[in-house]
């Protein structure tokens, strides 16, 4: 999923970024993420916390999930 539109970041470049052990402001340095309108500030930040080396990795886990689960209509 798309975090940041203005620069077309996704939830999986934050978390590999994070999980790298960068901090947030390496991830807006790199990336732009938030540095634009900044709507997108408060998710990205949630996003890096939760995948934070040593956090579980839940959110990854979901979303691995979700892109390799046929949806059922
Ligand atoms: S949505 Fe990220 S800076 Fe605008």
């Amino acid at each position: 999923m798309i975090v940041c539109v203005c620069r077309r970041i996704s939830d999986q470049v934050i978390a590999r970024a994070a999980r790298a052990g960068m901090g947030f402001d390496d991830i807006q340095l790199e990336f732009g993420v938030a540095t634009q309108c900044g709507k997108c500030e408060s998710c990205a930040r949630s996003v890096w916390a939760e995948c934070l080396p040593g956090r579980p990795v839940a959110h990854l886990l979901r979303s691995e999930h979700e892109r390799t689960t046929p949806a059922s209509n």
